[in-house]
């Protein structure tokens, strides 16, 4: 039986379902729930025609009005739900609303130390090259003046390549030291020599301070009358260009068989400024008494000179080897090689 008061409740029952749908889909349930072929007010419609004649125009009338009603709440959720996704979506435009910048992203701190490296060196005459960084043990050793179980060799914790071997230049080995380049550079060229050899070094360690694979940067100068006094001078050029003019150095006697004489080069400690104390009073922490080690150098070796089929009585030459993360490592002040190949943004981004 109709009833005035259930058609009111099913109104406002269809209405304020209508107006919570969120989606489309959902839209189109509910109109087909009350306004389909066998929807609710279709059905109620459809009873027009029983009712008593007396009761059939005012049932009539009201449910054309809630027909309408439910129809009109339903265009008007579309419109509703229609314009939310825009805003969801961030499809719509606010010309005035300041510009979202990119993030952008700098080159790794390697490649940015081996750039700067590179364009320090190369205004004053030196050209990078690069060499084999699989190689055969005449290179990094036995040329270098370490024949076959030198104890020295100990030091360059080498991975050798399993079955490969040359009948003359020997097992075949990942390059544990840019020295390597040395002999390559005397095969290639005649004196004057100005090598700048950057080349990723392996060797079996690892630690806070030793990666597996790290870089070095070696320098060779070959020509006729060259001193202790230039390998000083040029040294000294570099490590204020990179650390900045208010450095001091010092070459300290070490040893390799490569060079003779041989150093170690060391650098004034960029945190105490080279007093070894800090303002108050305590005892630098970073460096040995004021001195920071760089790495080494030296006056390359007569053998090494004739192993590379120049002669030693008319050429001399300086060559140095040091570390590119551990040079980047002492400017900042950086205690772990393993942050510069973790790729942690976190660290990255602060450069
Ligand atoms: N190759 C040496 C190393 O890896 C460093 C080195 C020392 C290189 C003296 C040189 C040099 O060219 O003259 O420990």
């Amino acid at each position: 039986m109709m009833d005035i008061s259930k058609i009111q409740n099913l109104k406002n029952q269809a209405i304020s379902r209508i107006l919570e749908a969120k989606t489309e889909k959902e839209l189109e349930e509910l109109r087909i729930e009350y306004l389909g072929r066998k929807g609710e007010i279709t059905n109620l419609l459809k009873e027009i025609p029983k009712i008593k004649l007396e009761k059939r125009v005012e049932f009539g009338k009201l449910l054309n009005e809630v027909k309408k009603a439910v129809e009109e709440t339903i265009k008007s959720q579309q419109f509703t739900i229609h314009n939310s996704q825009f805003v969801n979506e961030k499809e719509w435009l606010d010309v005035t609303a300041p510009g979202e910048k990119p993030p952008l992203g700098h080159l790794h701190l390697i490649t940015y130390t081996i750039r700067e490296i590179s364009r320090i060196f190369e205004k004053i005459g030196f050209t990078r090259v690069r060499y084999p960084e699989v190689e055969w043990d005449w290179y990094p050793f036995e040329g270098l003046n370490m024949p076959k179980n030198h104890p020295a060799r100990d030091e360059w914790e080498t991975f050798f390549i399993e079955g490969l071997k040359h009948p003359g230049y020997g097992e075949a080995v990942l390059t544990p030291h840019t020295s390597s380049g040395q002999l390559r550079e005397m095969e290639n060229y005649k004196p004057p020599i100005r090598m700048l050899n950057i080349a990723k070094c392996y060797r079996r360690q690892s630690d806070a301070s030793h990666a597996p694979m790290f870089y070095q940067f070696e320098g060779l100068v070959i020509d006729r009358g060259i001193s202790i006094c230039h390998l000083k001078g040029i040294l000294n050029y570099f490590v204020i260009q990179y650390f900045g003019p208010e450095r001091k150095t010092r070459i300290r006697p070490f040893h390799f068989q490569f060079t003779e004489p041989s150093f170690e080069f060391d650098v004034t400690c960029i945190v105490c400024g080279g007093k070894g104390k800090l303002r108050n009073g305590e005892r630098c922490k970073v460096c040995k008494e004021g001195w920071m080690e760089l790495g080494g150098s030296g006056m390359v070796h007569p053998i090494v000179l004739k192993n590379g089929g120049i002669d030693p009585k008319k050429y001399t030459g300086f060559a140095w080897g040091w570390g590119v993360e551990r040079l980047f490592m002492m400017k900042y002040g950086i205690d772990d090689i393993r942050l510069l190949f973790s790729g942690d943004l976190r660290f990255l981004e602060q450069f």
